[in-house]
């Protein structure tokens, strides 16, 4: 029988989800579906489990369910716990298991597709919401030399800091606490770009060098214009998707499909 997986969301229609893991699927030879579901913004619960009734494996979740997930999760892993949120779900004996892929999504798309090792780097966390939340803790776990954080509502990047406190070393503040900082890997979080909306980012925080990632994909931001005015590297969130993506597919199925391709073909669709 078909494994059944799907996505949950509101809107969902323009996710990509369900291409990327058929396209997994067909590559490693996985016999699965994967559907997209809207859920109502009070109904989530409901659909997840009219889904598990209906003989589901698994879910994906995506805004804005992330942290009702989290809610209504059985088990936690480690990395769900740190980010406060699932993006993840699996069923599992009639237990839900809420995982997060998100960070690690990210962290492998910077490390492998785009060959920057995070270690010994330093490195500038733009946002403080839940996409910034997920990140901080696959972040320090590659051993940067210094993990900061800037938000323009410092108090909620001091927050998020005074959080991630037990995994590592981490300062925060707003971005004119940043002064005269300058760092090798600038990673944008915030929803900025989603308005065009300019961050307030002196031109000098970008090193010589720099890579400069944007969460977003599908648009050219402002943080993406400024950190090509710089020379910078510039890379949008396409791969952190097709990478969280992979990640959920070993958790669900034990096989770490290959992405490139994936990848590759989402950039030309
Ligand atoms: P998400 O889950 O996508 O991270 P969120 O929790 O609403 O969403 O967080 C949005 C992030 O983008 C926050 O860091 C927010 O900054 P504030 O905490 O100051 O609100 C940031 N953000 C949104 N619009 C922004 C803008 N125009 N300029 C700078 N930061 C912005």
């Amino acid at each position: 029988m078909t494994d059944r997986y799907a996505v949950i969301g509101h809107p969902i229609a323009h996710s990509k989800s369900p291409q990327i893991h058929r396209r997994f699927a067909l590559q490693t030879g996985q016999d699965l579906s994967y559907e997209a579901l809207l859920a109502p913004l009070d109904g989530f619960a409901a659909t997840l489990h009219d889904f598990m009734a209906a003989g589901g494996r698994g879910a994906n979740v995506t805004v804005p369910f992330k942290e009702e997930a989290f809610r209504l999760a059985d088990r936690l892993s480690a990395r769900a716990q740190a980010a406060g949120a699932v993006n993840t779900l699996s069923f599992r004996q009639g237990e839900i298991h809420g995982d997060n892929t998100d960070g690690a999504g990210l962290v492998r798309d910077i490390s492998v597709n785009l060959g920057r090792s995070i270690k010994g780097q330093r490195v500038l966390l733009l946002g403080a919401g839940g996409a910034a939340r997920g990140s901080v803790l696959p972040l320090l776990q590659e051993q940067p030399a210094c993990l900061v954080i800037a938000n323009r509502t410092a108090a909620r990047a001091q927050q998020l800091a005074r959080e991630m406190g037990a995994h590592g070393h981490v300062q925060a503040g707003g971005f004119a606490e940043l002064g005269n900082q300058s760092f090798d890997l600038i990673i944008n979080a915030t929803a900025a770009g989603l308005s065009d909306a300019v961050l307030e980012i002196a031109d000098h925080v970008f090193a010589p060098g720099c890579l400069a990632y944007d969460m977003l994909y599908g648009r050219q931001t402002p943080f993406m214009a400024q950190a090509r005015r710089v020379g910078a590297q510039v890379a949008d969130g396409l791969g952190m998707l097709v990478e969280q993506a992979a990640e959920a597919f070993w958790l669900w199925r034990g096989l770490r499909p290959e992405t490139a391709a994936v990848l590759a073909a989402l950039r030309q669709s």
